[in-house]
C-alpha cells in the first residue's frame, strides 16, 4: 500500500492535470460517464458526474483512504471502540438505528436493552398525549410541545418534524425555543397557554446556560400560571427532560418517570435517532420514526459493507477532500430544492463544522493542510434569486450539492416540474456556463465561465425513511473525511471557551464587577452600561 505521503503528493500532482481538463471535455471522454458516476442506495440517487474526477483520480483518492485505515476506522465505529479520543468514549449513534442488534456492550454493559426501552417509551408517549390518555394539570389535553433546546437538542428535532409534516399523525403543534434572546421566549409564551402545553427540556449536559436560563422562564410561567395547583402535579404534567444529566434534571424538579436518558456514547450533533428526537415521534408516531430510524440504518449497512468506489459517503467524503485539500476551495454549498428542507443546511453546518472544524490531530500535532470546509446553503429556490450570481461568476469556485426529490406530495405538478428544472437547470449551468464567446466587453460582462463542479442526490420522494438515509450519508461523510485528516469529529473542546469567557463577562455586565478585559471589550462592556445607566435615569 503506498504511503499518504506519496498519495498525497500523487494527487496535488494530479491535480494539476485534472485543471486542464473541463468537465465538458471530461463527458467528451466518456459517454457513459453519468452510469459510471452514479450510484444509488435507500432511496438516494446520486449523481456525481459533474466533478473534476476520471478513474485515476478515484483511485488515487481511494488509495488516500485506504493508508488511512478507513475500513478498519468503520469498524472500530460501529463496533463501540473509543473512536472518540479525547473524551475515551465510543460513538454509536448508530447502534441506536439497529434495532435487530442484540448486544453491544459499552464498559461492560449491554446498551441495546437500554435503547429498546428508550424507543419504547418515546413511542408510548406519543400513543398517550395522542389518545389524550396524558393530560395537564387541569385534566385538559395537552395541544402544545415546547421543545427547549439548542445545537444538537434543536436543530435535528426542527429539521426532521419540519421535513416529515406530511407524515404527521398528531394534532399537537410542536414549538421550539433555542435562542436565549428574551424576544423569542416572549413570542412563544404569548402563543401558548400553560394548561394545555408540554414542555421538552432537551439537553444532554443540562448544563447550557441558553437553555437553563430558558427552561428557568419557562417553568415558572407553568408555576404562576397554575399557582392553584400543586408544583408536583404542574411539573409531572407539563414537564418532561430529556438529557445524560438525570442528577440535574432532578435539582431542575422534573419528575423521575419524565426523563428520558441520552447516553455519553452519543454526541449531541449525533442525537437525533435517540430520545432527542422525541418531538419528532410525538408529531410523525412511533412506526414513522421507526421508518426513520431504518432508512439510517440502511445507509449504515451500505457505508460498512460496500467497496469504496462504490461507497456513497466515502465518495462523497473523498470529493470534498479533493475540492478542499487538492483545487484549494474554502466552502462547500448545501442547495435542497425542496420547501420541507430547507433547515438542512443549518443541521449539517453543525453536523460538519462543529464534527471537522479541528486543527489537531488525533496524536496531538497540528493538522497539515486544511480541515473541514466552511459549509452553508439554503433552499435553492431561494437561493437562486440571492447568491447563485457569485457561484455562477464569482471568483470562488463553490463545490455544491444540489438535493431534491424526484416525487412531491403536494397536488401543484407543474410546480414540482419547475422545481427539477430548476434544480438542474443550474447544476448544468454550473458546469456548462455561457457556451458562446463573447466577442465584446459587454458580452464579456455576461460571460460564465462555467467548469464549476456539483453533486445532484435525487431522492426518490422525501419520507421517513429517505430522509434517515440522507442523514447518515452526511454522518458517514463526515467521518470519513476525519479519517482521512486524522482528527476527532465526536469532540468539541473549542465551545468551551466561549461559554466560560461569556460567564465571566455576565456580572461585569450586571454591574457587579468592574471590567477587567481588553480593552476592546472593556470598551464594549462600558458602552452599553453607560446606555443602559442612562436609559434607567430617564426611566
Ligand atoms: O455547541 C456546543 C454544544 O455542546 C453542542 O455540541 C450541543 O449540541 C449543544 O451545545 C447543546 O448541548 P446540550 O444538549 O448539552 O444542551
Amino acid at each position: 500500500m503506498t504511503n499518504v505521503k506519496t498519495l498525497w503528493q500523487q494527487l496535488q500532482n494530479h491535480q494539476e492535470l485534472m485543471a486542464q481538463v473541463s468537465l465538458k471535455q471530461l463527458f467528451d471522454l466518456d459517454s457513459q460517464r453519468f452510469q459510471h458516476c452514479s450510484l444509488q442506495h435507500a432511496g438516494i440517487f446520486l449523481d456525481y458526474s459533474k466533478n473534476h474526477i476520471n478513474s485515476e483520480t478515484l483511485k488515487l483518492l481511494c488509495g488516500l483512504a485506504e493508508a488511512a485505515n478507513l475500513n478498519q476506522k468503520i469498524n472500530d465505529l460501529f463496533s463501540g471502540q473509543s473512536v472518540n479520543i479525547s473524551e475515551k468514549r465510543p460513538a454509536l449513534h448508530t447502534a441506536l438505528r439497529c434495532q435487530q442488534k442484540k448486544v453491544l456492550i459499552v464498559n461492560d454493559h449491554n446498551i441495546m436493552p437500554d435503547i429498546k426501552d428508550t424507543l419504547q417509551r418515546m413511542q408510548n408517549l406519543s400513543n398517550q398525549l395522542n389518545q389524550q390518555l396524558w393530560l395537564g394539570a387541569t385534566n385538559k389535553p395537552i395541544t402544545d410541545i415546547l421543545h427547549i433546546g439548542i445545537g444538537g437538542s434543536e436543530l435535528g428535532p426542527k429539521l426532521v418534524s419540519d421535513a416529515l409534516a406530511p407524515f404527521k399523525t398528531s394534532s399537537l403543534k410542536l414549538h421550539f425555543l433555542a435562542s436565549v434572546d428574551g424576544t423569542e421566549l416572549a413570542n412563544l409564551l404569548q402563543q401558548l397557554t400553560p394548561e394545555t402545553t408540554l414542555v421538552i427540556v432537551a439537553s444532554k449536559s443540562l448544563s447550557t446556560k441558553e437553555t437553563l436560563l430558558n427552561t428557568e422562564a419557562v417553568k415558572l410561567w407553568l408555576l404562576q400560571q397554575l399557582s392553584h395547583i400543586s408544583q408536583d402535579i404542574v411539573l409531572k404534567q407539563h414537564l418532561i427532560c430529556v438529557t445524560q444529566n438525570i442528577e440535574q434534571a432532578l435539582l431542575l424538579d422534573v419528575a423521575a418517570e419524565n426523563i428520558l436518558p441520552v447516553w455519553p456514547w452519543v454526541g449531541g450533533r449525533y442525537s437525533i435517532w435517540s430520545a432527542m428526537g422525541l418531538p419528532i415521534a410525538l408529531v410523525i408516531g412511533g412506526e414513522h420514526f421507526e421508518q426513520f430510524l431504518a432508512g439510517a440504518h440502511a445507509m449504515d449497512v451500505h457505508f460498512r459493507h460496500s467497496p469504496l468506489d462504490q461507497n456513497m459517503p466515502v465518495l462523497l467524503g473523498l470529493l470534498g477532500i479533493w475540492y478542499n485539500n487538492f483545487f484549494n476551495t474554502q466552502s462547500h454549498v448545501i442547495l435542497p430544492y425542496d420547501y420541507l428542507l430547507q433547515l438542512l443546511p443549518d443541521y449539517l453546518q453543525q453536523l460538519v463544522m462543529e464534527s471537522n472544524g479541528k486543527c489537531w490531530q488525533h496524536d496531538g500535532n497540528a493538522v497539515v493542510g486544511k480541515t473541514s470546509a466552511v459549509l452553508w446553503g439554503k433552499s435553492g429556490l431561494i437561493g437562486q434569486h440571492s447568491f447563485y450570481q457569485l457561484l455562477h461568476q464569482g471568483t470562488h469556485m463553490v463545490p455544491a450539492d444540489f438535493i431534491v426529490c424526484a416525487k412531491s406530495r403536494h397536488d401543484y405538478e407543474h410546480h414540482h416540474q419547475l422545481v427539477l428544472a430548476n434544480c438542474f437547470a443550474q447544476s448544468q449551468a454550473l458546469m456548462v456556463g455561457t457556451q458562446t464567446e463573447p466577442q465584446n466587453i459587454f458580452e464579456q460582462q455576461k460571460y460564465i465561465p462555467g467548469n464549476r463542479p456539483s453533486n445532484t442526490l435525487v431522492l426518490d420522494e422525501l419520507t421517513p425513511y429517505t430522509l434517515g438515509a440522507l442523514l447518515a450519508l452526511y454522518e458517514h461523510k463526515v467521518f470519513t473525511q476525519s479519517v482521512i485528516w486524522n482528527i476527532n469529529p465526536f469532540d468539541q473542546w473549542s465551545v468551551e471557551l466561549g461559554k466560560q469567557l461569556s460567564s465571566e463577562l455576565l456580572p461585569v455586565l450586571q454591574g457587579s464587577q468592574a471590567t477587567h478585559f481588553d480593552a476592546s471589550t472593556n470598551g464594549l462592556v462600558e458602552h452599553v452600561n453607560a446606555l443602559m445607566n442612562k436609559t434607567k435615569e430617564q426611566s
